[in-house]
């Protein structure tokens, strides 16, 4: 058993993680979050809103939007065209599987993901490729959509689409928000809820679900301003990074440089990736999975998404299934916005005034009528109404070029235009923002903290989750289940809950079987009441990490715990060690 078989037998035994619609032999890609995954996954969504949204909140809202969107959205986003993957089918028993993940599964082939179609069809060919499950041969590789369709309403013809990505209902809300936070860039919206994607064949427990929750982030700033104004502060920051750069040159490690240097070596496109990048790396960090664990690698351009100009992967390390991505930090340029525009028709540049406005000259044309209406006589009206849907500026390139302008067989020339130079004023430019997203799988990083977490002490299990995020914070034992020792512990158990804390209270079983428990489902730490407690109102604490024990006093007891599970003094500081 390796580590992950280890983690999925004690979440299905202790209520964390299990198989969706069990009852019917359950359905790949879908899981189900009981009790304790449930407020795991919660606390780490609630620390993701604290850590990217809540510290920016001048600047950064979250917003709400629907899961299924018309077809016109996803046509206008490029997903319809470019959300797919390469599928391939065995001749025997018809089985569907992704091409690149078979070759990387049964070649020494790793660089897959842009491969065309031919090349991986001439790899299954001459590595001798063959399914999984029979041995079968392969069929030939085509392409898979892999949004999930479905109709709105009763009218088949109303085709919607349920969203891959959280990030499209926020370019749609985007004008409104911008509104709302009274026109100032940079605006960051972000969103955390559910997406799905028809994966072609998931075989990887939470790493791969057809379903999962997004925390997702787009910064929109100005092209003409894309600093980041919060980056100084970390600039000295070191990164992993395994740039285009050195992959294309071969290389497989990272180099550590400073997010600065990254920034002024070109390696990352803009300050405002490297900033999140430095938070991302210290938010996984402080879910418990090492620095050194983690690393940040660049897309090559051919593996990027249709929106991208950059995008940096930020990949732990996980036991089974070695580098795994957990978030994406990608340049999506003006690319949504512009979509957005060009399909809805509506205007979703932004306008940013001048301190000041500009006067400017610019040379007017207009038809000279007395001429037009003399040469063209019948055909004036069309050709002044053709005239009127240029510019000046392309009617003057045109005569500087050619010495006329030709409409419908037509030649028109200067004589035809009266053209002056006129003073204009500027009050500001208008233009489309351009966006940086910071994008995380919060299902992928809840298994990465339960492996992270997950120690074995003596033959048993200790699930070391990080104080903030435990699914209960602490545990509240009689010793022993008679003397008025549960009674007392009752009221402990009361007091903290009532301060805030997420405990539970537990009188079944041996001391040592609820310590056992307590320490599997990572509870920091456990209150025990015993007949000491009686008589001096003390009761003693049990560290879950190094099961040393300290006596406290039940007085203040929950300012002690809530002191020591946001981290303000350590356990030994608590009290007299027991
Ligand atoms: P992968 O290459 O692993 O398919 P991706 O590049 O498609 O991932 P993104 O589109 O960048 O992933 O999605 C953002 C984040 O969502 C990822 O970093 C990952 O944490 C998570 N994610 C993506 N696909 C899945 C999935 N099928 N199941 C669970 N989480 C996922
Ligand atoms: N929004 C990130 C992605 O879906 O790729």
């Amino acid at each position: 058993m390796d580590k992950y078989d280890k983690i999925v037998e004690l979440a299905k035994r202790r209520g964390f993680i299990w198989p969706a619609a069990e009852l019917y032999g359950g359905v790949r890609g879908f899981i189900d979050f009981g009790p304790l995954g449930a407020a795991l996954k919660r606390n780490i969504e609630e620390k993701w809103r604290r850590w990217f949204i809540l510290r920016h909140q001048d600047f950064i809202v979250e917003i709400e939007t629907p899961v299924v969107m018309p077809a016109r959205v996803f046509e206008a986003s490029g997903h319809l065209e470019h959300f797919t993957d390469f599928i391939v089918e065995c001749t025997k028993c018809h089985r569907k599987f992704r091409a690149d993940h078979l070759i990387v599964e049964q070649t020494e082939i790793r660089d897959v993901e842009s491969l065309s179609i031919e090349e991986l069809n001439s790899i299954i060919k001459e590595k001798n490729v063959k399914c999984p499950e029979c041995s079968g041969e392969l069929g030939l590789v085509q392409t898979f959509n892999l949004l999930f369709k479905t109709t709105i309403g009763p009218y088949s013809e109303s085709i919607g689409y349920a969203r891959p990505e959280a990030a499209q209902g926020m370019f749609l809300a985007f004008k409104r928000v911008y509104e709302v936070m009274r026109n100032k860039l940079p605006l960051g919206i972000a969103q955390l809820g559910r997406v799905l994607r028809n994966e072609i064949s998931p075989r990887q427990g939470p790493i791969r679900l057809r379903e999962f929750t997004i925390m997702e982030l787009e910064l929109f700033f100005d092209p003409e301003d894309p600093k980041c104004p919060l980056f100084d502060d970390f600039r000295d920051e070191p990164l992993n990074l395994l740039p285009v750069k050195d992959i294309t040159s071969g290389l497989k490690e990272p180099r550590q440089l400073t997010a600065g240097e990254a920034v002024e070596q070109g390696l990352i496109l803009n300050e405002w990736i490297a900033y999140f990048m430095v938070l991302g790396r210290d938010f996984a960090k402080s879910l418990g999975i090492p620095e050194d664990c983690q690393m940040f690698i660049e897309k090559l351009p051919q593996e990027r998404a249709h929106y991208s100009a950059q995008t940096y992967d930020q990949v732990v390390k996980l036991e089974r299934w070695g580098w795994v991505e957990i978030a994406g930090y990608s340049h999506r340029t003006d690319y949504d916005l512009k979509r957005h525009m060009e399909y809805s028709g509506v205007d979703l540049r932004v306008f940013k005034p001048f301190s000041q406005p500009i006067i400017t000259e610019k040379f007017v044309v207009k038809p000279n009528m007395r001429v037009i209406g003399k040469t063209l006589r019948g055909d004036a009206k069309k050709i002044i109404s053709v005239l009127q849907s240029m510019s000046s500026d392309e009617i003057i390139s045109e005569l500087n070029g050619r010495g006329f302008i030709e409409i419908l067989g037509f030649k028109l020339n200067r004589d035809c235009f009266i053209i002056t130079k006129e003073k204009f004023e500027v009050k500001g430019r208008r233009f489309i923002p351009q966006v940086i997203e910071p994008s995380f799988g919060a299902d992928r990083i809840v298994y990465a903290t339960l492996e992270y977490a997950f120690s074995e002490k003596n033959g048993r299990i200790v699930l070391r989750l990080p104080k903030d995020v435990a699914p209960i914070q602490v545990c509240v034992f009689p010793l022993v289940n008679k003397d008025g020792l549960p009674e007392l512990a009752f009221q402990v158990y009361e007091r903290l809950r009532n301060s805030g804390l997420r405990v539970e209270y537990d009188d079944s079983g041996s001391i040592g079987r609820r310590y056992v428990r307590a320490d599997e489902i990572g509870v920091p730490i456990a209150v025990t009441v015993d007949y000491q407690s009686l008589n001096d109102n003390t009761v003693t604490l049990r560290d879950r990490d190094t099961w040393r024990q300290v006596r406290v006093g039940i007085k203040d007891i929950d300012v002690l715990i809530k002191s020591y599970i946001e981290g303000r003094v350590k356990f030994h500081e608590l009290g007299p060690l027991v």
